[in-house]
């Protein structure tokens, strides 16, 4: 019943709204599509009711159903539209390489920082497609454990195997200078 009378409400937006039935900025979001908003961070476009930015109207929405709309790009180029294409570098993550963007991200908002649902720890988001064993045996390394993944890894691409933000041994050395201060003095180092 309640979506059906948020149906109808839709239905007299959309025909006062004009002769053509187009659909206004403020109409989306504040009528029918309110759920969309329903998350803790918003994408920008969509604090700003941009929906047009990226959808476009393909029949006579809402009567024509879903096929009514259609998304104006299809993604990757739909999001390079607002944002730098990302510098090609050698090793990229095979969901990146496929141009999925919405594999990882929610185009309207999520409950985590950037786009994600991952908020205390990334873990569970990562291991949606990697093996969670990985990241479960008895000793775990404290910003694995942590959830820290990407501090390490870029999630779109990187320069160095593995994903890897820096080459070994600069990686381990940002978090154990120590370590890399006694390899330096060392006057024979075994590997
Ligand atoms: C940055 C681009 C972008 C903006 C801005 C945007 N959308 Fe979307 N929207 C998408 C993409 C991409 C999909 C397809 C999602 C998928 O296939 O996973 C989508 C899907 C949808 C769907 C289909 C159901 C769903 O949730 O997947 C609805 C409804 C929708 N958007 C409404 C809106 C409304 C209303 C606004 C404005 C408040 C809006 N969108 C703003 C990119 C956007
Ligand atoms: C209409 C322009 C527009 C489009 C299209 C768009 N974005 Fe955005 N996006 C923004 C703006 C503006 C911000 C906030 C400023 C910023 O961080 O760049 C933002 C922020 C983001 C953030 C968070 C950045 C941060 O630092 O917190 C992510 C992640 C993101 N967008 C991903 C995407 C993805 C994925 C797509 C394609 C599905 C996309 N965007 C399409 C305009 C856009
Ligand atoms: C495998 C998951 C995944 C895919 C696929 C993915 N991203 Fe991201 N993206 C992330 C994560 C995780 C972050 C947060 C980075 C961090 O923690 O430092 C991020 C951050 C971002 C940001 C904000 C910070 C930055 O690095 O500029 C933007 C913008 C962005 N992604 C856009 C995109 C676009 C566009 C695509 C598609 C070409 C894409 N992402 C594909 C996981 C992904
Ligand atoms: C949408 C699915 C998906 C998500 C989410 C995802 N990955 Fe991946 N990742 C893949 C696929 C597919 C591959 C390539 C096959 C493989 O090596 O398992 C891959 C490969 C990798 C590799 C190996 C790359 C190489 O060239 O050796 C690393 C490292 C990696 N992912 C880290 C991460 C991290 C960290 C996260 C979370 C921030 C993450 N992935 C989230 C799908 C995903
Ligand atoms: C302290 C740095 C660090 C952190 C934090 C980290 N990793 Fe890694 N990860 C590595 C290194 C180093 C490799 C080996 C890369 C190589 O040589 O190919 C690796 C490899 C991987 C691989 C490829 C494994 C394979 O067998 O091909 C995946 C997937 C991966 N990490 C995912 C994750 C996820 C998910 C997280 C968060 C739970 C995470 N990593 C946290 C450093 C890290
Ligand atoms: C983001 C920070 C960070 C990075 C990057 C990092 N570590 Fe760690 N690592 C820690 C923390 C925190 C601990 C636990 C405290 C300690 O032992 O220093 C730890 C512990 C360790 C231990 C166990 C020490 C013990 O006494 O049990 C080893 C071994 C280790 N790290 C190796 C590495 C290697 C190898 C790399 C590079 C691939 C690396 N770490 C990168 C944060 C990091």
């Amino acid at each position: 019943m309640r979506y059906f009378l948020l149906f109808l409400w839709c239905l007299v937006i959309v025909l006062m709204s004009g002769t053509s039935h187009a659909i206004t900025l403020d109409s989306c979001g504040i009528s029918c599509h309110r759920a969309l908003k329903r998350v803790r961070l918003s994408h920008q476009p969509v604090v700003e009711m941009k929906c047009l930015d990226c959808h476009r109207q393909a029949g006579n929405h809402p009567l024509g159903g879903k096929t009514s709309m259609e998304l104006v790009e299809k993604e990757p180029s739909l999001c390079f539209r607002c944002h730098n294409r990302f510098p090609q570098k050698k090793t990229v993550h095979s969901p990146v390489k496929d141009g999925t963007c919405t594999a990882c991200h929610n185009p309207h908002g999520a409950e985590g920082k950037f786009l994600i649902d991952a908020d205390n720890g990334q873990t569970r988001f990562c291991t949606k497609c990697h093996d969670a064993k990985m990241f479960s045996r008895k000793n775990v390394h404290p910003p694995v454990a942590e959830g820290k993944c990407t501090v390490c890894h870029d999630p779109h691409q990187a320069d160095f195997k593995g994903l890897l933000r820096e080459g070994m041994p600069g990686l381990c050395a940002e978090c154990h200078p120590d370590v890399m201060k006694n390899l330096k003095n060392a006057l024979t180092v075994e590997i």
